[in-house]
């Protein structure tokens, strides 16, 4: 048992005590982040005087012999110490000797583990980012090869008007576009640098805390030390974007599995993204997707659970703080691995655009369009809504489309009806027709992907 403290103790912490209490297995995540960090606070200790030029010098170099160390996997991060910052301490000790005994000089845990968590966090925000403009790339490519294929649009899961895969695909692009913009803001008002603020009321040491912030990376320094080592707010924006992000991809998971169920049959997950079952040979099923579906729920979890941790705390740092870890990391890992599987899954997809278009012909999702026919031939909307209702109604009854019926039928309920209603009422022309910003049409969405396309590259 490695630790930091027990000059005022005069018994061993009991070994459950100890086990409760240690970080070790879960803040070793961060190891780089923490020498990042004491490196910084030692430039700026040299720099002000606290130390001298060559305690720093000794320092630093034990410090990135630690690191490669650790990366070459030539030396292990083990439960023998309660933390991360103990372990790279006490092995700060090993290597230069009394040097490294003032590594903690002008600093707390406290404040040294509020900057490990930022950094870390801001790390990951930038990787999340990526893999989230991967993810972008990915369907901007299908929008780009889709923006004549036809399928229905729905609302309530019931057919309601033609679209097409380009249009479809365009909606989630939209939503991770805006989970790019979450995660940007949180990381531009999360980039204050906490070290410095001591335990909890900064020291009388006459630290430099601007010049670490600047070495770090962070726009400035925080402002308030109690607030400093107690502010968890990013972990929660954090884990609401990362909540929002996966509440994104499990709609689109939903959508993949019923598209990919023998009922609709609009694509055809690759066997690469698929899984047999033990007993059934017949079946490939999207297990995938349904895990992404699945995971959403862990990552919701870790957002109402740091939320419900962080209401009762007490000004300034409790241990109960502890817990932002596992659960951020595990909500971190979790998202990035579904981003990357589903950008997988979605790119090795194929889609059968015949099923997607016999489909939207099938459904009456130009009932509409026919109504706008007799609008456009002076009848009030309303009226036209009902004629074409018991159009609809009789197709029905035959087992036809809109477009199958003859011009007599038409006729007998509105003579308004001319040959013309059928070209009127294509696929064709029901997408193609729809040229309002932001609608399916095909000039509108090609203008609305180049934009996409400008916004990736920008
Ligand atoms: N492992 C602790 C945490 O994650 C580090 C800070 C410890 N500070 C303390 N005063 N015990 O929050």
């Amino acid at each position: 048992m490695a630790q930091l403290w027990g000059g005022r103790f005069t018994k061993e912490t009991d070994k459950l005590v100890y086990n409760f209490n240690a970080s070790i297995s879960f803040d070793r995540k961060f190891y780089e982040q923490d020498i990042r960090g004491s490196k910084a606070h030692v430039a700026m200790l040299a720099r002000q005087g606290i130390l001298t030029e060559e305690e720093k010098e000794k320092i630093t170099e034990g410090l990135d012999g630690i690191l490669a160390d650790v990366k070459e996997g030539k030396l292990a991060i083990t439960s023998e110490y309660e933390d991360i910052h103990s372990f790279v301490e006490a092995n700060l000790i090993d290597r230069i000797g009394d040097a490294g005994k003032k590594l903690h000089t002008g600093r707390s845990r406290n404040d040294q583990v509020a900057l490990d968590m930022k950094l870390y966090v801001r790390d990951e925000i930038d990787a999340i980012d990526a893999e989230v403009k991967a993810l972008l790339e990915a369907l901007l490519k299908i929008m780009e090869e889709n923006v004549h294929t036809y399928m229905p649009g729905f609302t309530h899961l019931q057919k309601a008007q033609p679209v097409t895969l380009a249009h479809h695909v365009g909606a989630y692009f939209e939503m991770f576009r805006r989970d790019r913009g979450r995660l940007q803001d949180i990381r531009k008002r999360m980039n204050t640098c906490p070290l410095g603020a001591g335990a909890l009321a900064g020291t009388t040491y006459p630290l430099d805390r601007e010049y670490t912030a600047e070495l770090l990376g962070f726009d400035e320094a925080t402002r308030n030390s109690m607030d400093s080592v107690s502010d968890r707010d990013y972990v929660i924006e954090l884990l609401s974007a990362l909540s929002t992000i996966m509440m994104h991809l499990s709609r689109f998971s939903e959508e993949i599995i019923l598209w990919n169920s023998n009922e609709y049959r609009f694509v055809e997950i690759d066997d690469a993204y698929s899984t047999g079952s033990s007993i059934m040979p017949q079946k490939k099923n999207p297990d995938i997707a349904e895990l992404v579906r699945g995971k959403t729920g862990r990552v919701y979890g870790a957002l109402v659970s740091i939320l419900t941790t962080m209401k009762g705390i007490p000004l300034a740092y409790n241990k109960d703080m502890q817990e932002d870890k596992e659960l951020t990391f595990d909500a971190i890992d979790t998202v990035k691995g579904c981003l990357a599987l589903f950008g997988g899954m979605v790119s090795t997809m194929q889609f059968r655009k015949e099923n997607m278009e016999a489909s939207a012909k099938n459904g009456f999702t130009n009932a509409t369009d026919a109504a706008d026919y007799l609008v456009n031939h002076g009848v009030p909307f309303r009226d036209a809504h009902g004629i074409v209702g018991q159009l609809v109604l009789k197709c029905i009854d035959q087992g036809i489309s809109l477009d199958e019926l003859p011009l007599e039928e038409y006729k007998a309920l509105c003579p308004a009806f001319e040959a013309d209603i059928y070209d009127a009422i294509s696929m064709k022309t029901c997408v193609e027709k729809r040229n309002t910003l932001g609608a399916p049409g095909p000039k509108v969405m090609e203008q609305v992907i180049a934009q996409c396309r400008d916004y990736l590259e920008r």
